[in-house]
């Protein structure tokens, strides 16, 4: 059994080992299952987890870590409690700590079963990001209230910005696209023509945002970009509107005091996938059908960068970093221990 650990924060590259253990994989309780993994991706959330935060202090962990929060395998052996899965069936995971391992133990209702005709790749990829999506979507419905008008969205070529613009197309939501370079502006006009798409790279981008939207402020902002960006988007923004944020991408740092926010009536909110937990499981498992459905219905919606194997973790790593890198890095390991065989299907 293979698992990625480590036990203080810093480069991946540095702090993350690989460690064969001889061992059987660990026992599952009651109400939980052992999934053999087959592939997990890397988040930018979990390059977060190993590295902490730009400008905050080291934080030693005491006990060794795995990353990753998501995947797909298959049932190895279940709880004697546990009648809703039996061992052999596909099923993704989340929230699932530790997926960067050969196996995981998870609570049965946090693994969810993988339909016929859904690749081993789209389902690893099929929980944390639509689940992100609709939490993203529901911040932004109410932040707009009775309002109209454009919503802009940063870092719009990443894959939850390319579910957001799905959604958007799909449900008629004014979005205005921000990326970085000309070639992802490219990229993300010839896959959503009808929205428009602005690069930050060119020294006006902001006044581009102003005349797009005819002078119209800007409602709402989603962003995951942060950092000195958000003085600039907090420029943009109506009076009374809303900066939701959900991610860290960019360098630099604004101070809070340095925001207008109550001179302007402006609203900061933040968004998080892990609080997805908290709805009731009745909306979970609307919001569980959902990802299922859009894995069936649009799996190019799940586009998968590269594959490695979990061994060869620093290079998938390099990758999941590189600029202009479409789609999400994916670690794998082979079907059936020892064979060597590929595990994707
Ligand atoms: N809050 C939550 O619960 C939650 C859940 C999931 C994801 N997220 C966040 O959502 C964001 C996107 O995740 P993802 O998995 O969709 O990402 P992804 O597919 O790996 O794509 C990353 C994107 O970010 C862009 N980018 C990277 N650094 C940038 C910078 N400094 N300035 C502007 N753009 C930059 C890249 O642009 P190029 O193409 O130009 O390289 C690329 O389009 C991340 O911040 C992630 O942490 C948050």
């Amino acid at each position: 059994m293979r698992t990625l650990v480590h036990t203080r924060q810093g480069d991946p590259a540095q702090v993350l080992t690989l460690r064969e253990d001889p061992d059987p994989p660990p026992r599952h309780g009651a109400g939980q299952v052992l999934v053999r993994l087959l592939v997990r991706p890397v988040h930018p959330g979990d390059l977060i987890g190993v590295e902490g935060l730009p400008g905050l202090p080291e934080q030693r962990r005491p006990e060794v870590r795995t990353p990753g929060v998501e995947g797909m395998g298959v049932v190895e052996s279940v709880g004697p409690d546990v009648r809703t899965l039996r061992p052999g069936r596909r099923v993704a995971v989340f929230p699932a700590p530790g997926t960067w391992a050969d196996f995981v133990v998870v609570a049965a209702e946090r693994a969810v079963p993988v339909p016929e005709g859904v690749s081993d790749e789209t389902a690893a990829l099929m929980l944390v990001n639509p689940l992100t999506l609709l939490m993203l979507y529901r911040a932004v419905e109410h932040a707009l209230g009775q309002r109209k008008g454009p919503v802009l969205q940063t870092a719009a070529g990443s894959s939850i910005g390319r579910l957001v613009s799905a959604a958007a197309v799909r449900h008629d939501l004014p979005l205005v696209n921000l990326v970085r370079s000309a070639s992802g502006a490219r990229t993300l006009r010839s896959l959503y023509p009808t929205l428009p798409v602005i690069t930050t790279s060119d020294g006006d981008w902001r006044e581009q945002v102003r005349h797009l939207t005819g002078g119209q402020d800007v409602q709402v902002v989603l962003d995951c970009v942060g950092g000195a960006m958000t003085q600039d988007l907090v420029a943009l923004l109506a009076d009374g509107g809303t900066l939701i944020t959900y991610g860290r991408l960019g360098p630099g740092t604004t101070t809070l005091e340095h925001l207008p926010l109550g001179q302007r009536g402006l609203t900061v909110q933040g968004v998080t996938v892990w609080h997805w937990t908290h709805r009731t499981p009745e909306e979970r498992a609307q919001d569980i059908a959902f990802a299922v459905d859009l894995a069936q219905s649009t799996p190019d919606l799940f586009e998968v960068a590269a594959r490695y194997d979990l061994a060869d973790f620093k290079t998938a790593v390099e990758h999941a970093r590189r600029p202009g890198k479409s789609g999400t890095v994916l670690l794998t390991s082979p079907r059936s221990a020892g064979t060597g065989r590929e595990a994707v299907r």
